[in-house]
C-alpha cells in the first residue's frame, strides 16, 4: 500500500471546502481541516465526520490572512503526518458592492482572504516542497487554488472579488512554472456550487431553488475534479484552469494576442488600425465563458 498522503484544505468547515476535505479523506488522505471559528464549530464537525467514516483529520483554526499563522498551519501538517502533499487554497468571503459604493474595508477584506490567503499557505507549502526536493525526495505535490467565473469573465458588483480571483488565476500559472522542478503541479478551479456564499445571490436571480437545481449545484461535483487532480496519475497536469459547474466541466484558456500591428506615424491611421483590430477581435467572454461576435 502506498504511504498515506496529507492534504490541507483551507475554508473547509463549509460548502466546497467541506466537500473537498471529505472527498480527499475518502481517497485516503490525512486532512488538515482549516477554517475560522471555535473547536466545536463547522470545521470541528467536518473532522468528526471524517473520523467517524474511518478517516484521519486534524482541525486547524489558523486565519489564512495571517502569514505567521499559515506557517504554523503547514507546520501542523508536517509535524503531525511527516509531510504535506496537497494544498487546496479555498477559503473565501464576499463583500459585493458596485465600485462607486465599495468601502476600503470591502476591498481590503476580500483581497486579504482570497489573494493574500492563497499566497500565504502556498508560500509556506512551496518552501516545504523545495526543501524536500533539494534533500533528494521524490516530491509529488499538488497546489490547487480557487478562482471564479467572476475573476475569469467579470461580474457586476464584484470588482474586489473579481480582481482577487483573476489574480489567483495568474498566480497559479506562475506557481505552476516555479513548482514544476520540485515535482509539484499547480492548477486552479473555478467552481459553481450552492453554498452559504451563493445561496442568497442565486435566490435573487432564480427565485426558489428546486431540488433539481440543488442536485446540479452540489459541491460534490467540484470535489470530484479536485480529488481527480490529487490522483497519482495526474501529476503531469499543471497550469490549468478548470471551470466546474455541477456536472458541466470546461477548461478555461487565458488571455492571448489576436491581431498585432506596427503603429503607423499618423494618428488618424492609428485610429483606423486600432478600430479594425478591435473589430477583428471578439469581445471578452460572458459569465458562461462564451464569446459573441
Ligand atoms: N460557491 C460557488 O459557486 C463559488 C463560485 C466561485 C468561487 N467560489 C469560491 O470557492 C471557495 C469556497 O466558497 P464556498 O462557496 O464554499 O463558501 P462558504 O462560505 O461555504 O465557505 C468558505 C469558508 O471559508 C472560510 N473562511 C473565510 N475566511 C477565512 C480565513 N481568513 N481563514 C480561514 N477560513 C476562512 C469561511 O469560514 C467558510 O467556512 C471560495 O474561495 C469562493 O470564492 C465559490
Amino acid at each position: 500500500m502506498s504511504p498515506r498522503r496529507t492534504a490541507v484544505v483551507t475554508g473547509a468547515g463549509r460548502g466546497l471546502g467541506r466537500a473537498y476535505a471529505l472527498a480527499l479523506a475518502a481517497a485516503g488522505h490525512a486532512v488538515i481541516v482549516n477554517d475560522l471559528g471555535a473547536d466545536d464549530g463547522p470545521a470541528g464537525a467536518v473532522v468528526a465526520e471524517i473520523e467517524s467514516a474511518g478517516g484521519t483529520a486534524v482541525l486547524s483554526r489558523h486565519d489564512v490572512t495571517d502569514f505567521a499563522a499559515t506557517r504554523e498551519l503547514v507546520g501542523l501538517a508536517v509535524d503531525t503526518f511527516g509531510g504535506l502533499d496537497v494544498v487546496v487554497a479555498n477559503a473565501g468571503i464576499l463583500r459585493d458592492r458596485t465600485l462607486a459604493s465599495m468601502t476600503e474595508a470591502d476591498w481590503d477584506d476580500v483581497i486579504a482572504v482570497h489573494l493574500k490567503g492563497t499566497f500565504t499557505v502556498a508560500h509556506h507549502a512551496a518552501a516545504h516542497w523545495r526543501a524536500r526536493a533539494k534533500a533528494g525526495a521524490d516530491v509529488d505535490g499538488r497546489l490547487i487554488t480557487t478562482t471564479s467565473a467572476s475573476g475569469l469573465f467579470g461580474n457586476i458588483g464584484q470588482s474586489n472579488y473579481a480582481a482577487a480571483k483573476a489574480g489567483i488565476a495568474a498566480f497559479t500559472l506562475v506557481a505552476a512554472q516555479e513548482l514544476r522542478p520540485y515535482g509539484v503541479s499547480a492548477n486552479c478551479v473555478a467552481p459553481s456550487a450552492l453554498t452559504r456564499l451563493t445561496e442568497a445571490p442565486l435566490r435573487r436571480y432564480e427565485g426558489e431553488i428546486t431540488d433539481r437545481r440543488r442536485a446540479e449545484l452540489d459541491p460534490n461535483w467540484v470535489a470530484r475534479v479536485v480529488a481527480w487532480l490529487c490522483r497519482p496519475d495526474t501529476r503531469d497536469i499543471t497550469g490549468r484552469v478548470f471551470d466546474v459547474r455541477g456536472p458541466q466541466v470546461g477548461i478555461a484558456s487565458g488571455w492571448h494576442l489576436e491581431p498585432t500591428f506596427t503603429q503607423p506615424d499618423d494618428l488618424d491611421e492609428l485610429d483606423r488600425a486600432l478600430r479594425s483590430a478591435i473589430a477583428a477581435t471578439p469581445p471578452a467572454a460572458d459569465m458562461e465563458g462564451q464569446r459573441h461576435d
